[in-house]
């Protein structure tokens, strides 16, 4: 196993790919009301995928365990930390929820998510979510060639803990390509100069996860059994998540996980660091 550094015709793939996946989050939001269930979310999206001509990388997907991932997006509502799988239950007003969403496009994987305040929510709540846009994006401006990972992660981790938060250790952002989930590891902690070195044409996702309480998470056993993979928060504290796709360029960033619907970057990520207007479809 070793890095791949992508080739223009392969970052060409990945602009398309990413875009896509990106897409499908925007056409899920007008949706994303009281009373909908994360199963009729999927369901939109599955075939939302159909008319872009990508499929979910997620069905049937396999990671560590043995358990086959049964949909086509992962549904984190409230302290679920990741890998919520959609269900029958309706979303209720002062729900928070991250919708993660992988496609593949000819081949290439586009992996993104986002957070949703259903209805309205909490300050708390929204604070939760709004930090931890701005942890991921504090994390996206230290890429750039000579950088190393561990600036990534430190800056996600300080800005995090700054605001009273803490970073989920058991999960990482991870290279991206033809295959979901390659070399590097990209850990939302560490320290300065620490880890890989950034190098142009890597590929990875910065994907945080952020808890209001504390850090540890645990497998999610309601009812005695577990259904392979939702994590949840071990105080029961509320958690949000961001994720990007993310081109290391000769000069700095390109975030390839952008669309027409993709919120407004924060006010503190200069106009000229790096990353060009949208490539038009
Ligand atoms: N999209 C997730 C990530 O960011 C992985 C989901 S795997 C699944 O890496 F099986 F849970 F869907
Ligand atoms: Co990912
Ligand atoms: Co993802």
């Amino acid at each position: 196993m070793s890095i791949t550094y992508h080739d223009a015709e392969g970052i060409a793939a990945m602009r398309v790919a990413c875009r896509l996946a990106s897409e499908v989050l925007d056409y899920l939001t007008p949706f994303i009301k009281p009373g909908i269930t994360t199963n009729e979310i999927d369901r939109l999206a599955a075939e939302y995928m159909v008319t872009q001509g990508t499929t979910s990388a997620t069905v049937g997907y396999k990671g560590a365990g043995d358990v086959p991932f049964p949909k086509s997006l992962c549904t984190s509502v409230n302290h679920v930390v990741c890998h919520g799988i959609p269900d029958d239950k309706p979303l209720k007003k002062g729900d928070i929820m991250n919708i993660d969403v992988t496609v593949i496009k000819d081949g290439w994987y586009g992996d993104n998510s986002r957070m949703f305040v259903i209805g309205d929510a909490s300050i708390a709540a929204k604070r939760l979510c709004q930090i931890t846009f701005e942890a991921m994006w504090h994390g996206i401006l230290q890429v750039k060639p000579g950088n190393h990972l561990g600036d990534v992660g430190h800056a996600i981790q300080r800005f995090a803990e700054g605001n009273g938060y803490s970073v989920v250790r058991e999960f990482c952002g991870h290279g991206v390509g033809r295959t979901f989930h390659a070399e590097p590891q990209v850990l939302h902690y560490g320290r300065p100069g620490t880890m890989e070195e950034l190098k142009p044409g890597m590929i990875f996702t910065i994907e945080p996860m952020i808890n209001a309480g504390k850090r540890d998470i645990k497998e999610d056993h309601r009812g005695g059994r577990y259904d392979g993979w939702t994590i949840v928060t071990r105080d029961r504290s509320l958690s949000a998540q961001w994720e990007h796709t993310v081109l290391v360029t000769e000069t700095g960033y390109e975030v390839l996980t952008l669309s027409a619907g993709s919120p407004p970057l924060p006010s503190f990520v200069p106009a000229a660091s790096g990353q060009p207007a949208p490539v038009a479809a």
